[in-house]
């Protein structure tokens, strides 16, 4: 069985996983386009990367585009799909630079040829990178994720185990999230990784995603470092293991 990386006790989460919502609200406040807000999300997110390499993170993923978004007004749709084109000719030298290893989990339906080739090549560039894991989740569901590697494991006429799942999945590459932060004040998942935050730590922060600076990012640690994570097991046992760990 895959577990968790993490374990309890861990004071810099090994993965931090960003539900980057409230971009449209940041630019509507000011009386901005709402892709305004998404340019300065990207902003946002460059520093966002930063702060999680000094910080000691070595897998951030992030919510970029859902696949219930392709809902939004048209103009907004391709405007994300430009932003995109854009992030990936203007950020990802600076990325590959800085030892990021890129992956872009989510289904390549729907996207433009160029883009699609975009994301493979940076992939490419930026494969043996070992700083920091960076999974931009774009055009991804949680539920296609699971169905998806459902229907891979029967294509191949493999029995449906956990593990075959894991192995299947858009996120086998790394372990489970050890802390989910969604920003923006909503308290949900809106179809993220479902399946791989079955014990990841939960943090709703009211920060609209292009106010979330590194005082914020580290708010969300801290919280994190307080947590007790049991897997399942009873307090005392999980005290007892630690008590040992810190004697060995
Ligand atoms: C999140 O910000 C980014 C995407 C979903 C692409 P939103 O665009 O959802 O911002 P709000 O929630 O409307 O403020
Ligand atoms: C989730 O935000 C998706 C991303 C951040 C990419 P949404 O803004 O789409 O979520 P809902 O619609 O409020 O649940
Ligand atoms: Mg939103």
């Amino acid at each position: 069985m895959h577990r968790p990386d993490g374990g309890p006790g861990g004071a810099v989460p090994h993965h931090v996983a960003i539900v980057m919502d409230g971009n449209g609200r940041w630019a509507t406040r000011r009386f901005m386009p709402r892709l305004a807000g998404h340019r300065q999300g990207v902003e946002s997110l460059r520093r966002c990367v930063r702060a999680c390499v000094e910080r000691g993170v070595r897998v951030l993923t992030v919510f970029a585009f859902s696949s219930e978004n392709w809902n939004r007004p048209t103009e907004e749709v391709s405007g994300l799909m430009e932003l995109l084109a854009g992030a990936l000719v203007r950020e990802v030298p600076r990325l590959r630079d800085d030892g990021v290893q890129l992956h872009f989990v989510g289904s390549r339906e729907g996207l433009s040829v160029k883009v699609v080739e975009g994301l493979s090549q940076a992939e490419r560039d930026t494969r043996h990178n070992q700083r920091l894991v960076l999974n931009v989740c774009f055009n991804y569901g949680g539920r296609w994720d699971i169905a998806q590697a459902a229907a891979r494991l029967a294509e191949q006429g493999l029995p449906i185990t956990e593990d075959g799942l894991h192995s299947a999945m858009g996120m086998s590459h790394v372990p489970d999230p050890d802390l989910l932060i969604r920003t923006g004040g909503e308290m949900r998942i809106s179809n993220f990784l479902l399946w791989q935050i079955a014990y990841s730590e939960l943090y709703f922060s009211d920060r609209l995603w292009p106010d979330f600076d590194e005082a914020a990012l580290d708010e969300a640690i801290n919280a994190f470092a307080r947590r007790e994570r049991r897997f399942g097991k009873t307090s005392e046992q999980i005290q007892s293991e630690q008590a040992t760990e810190a004697g060995s």
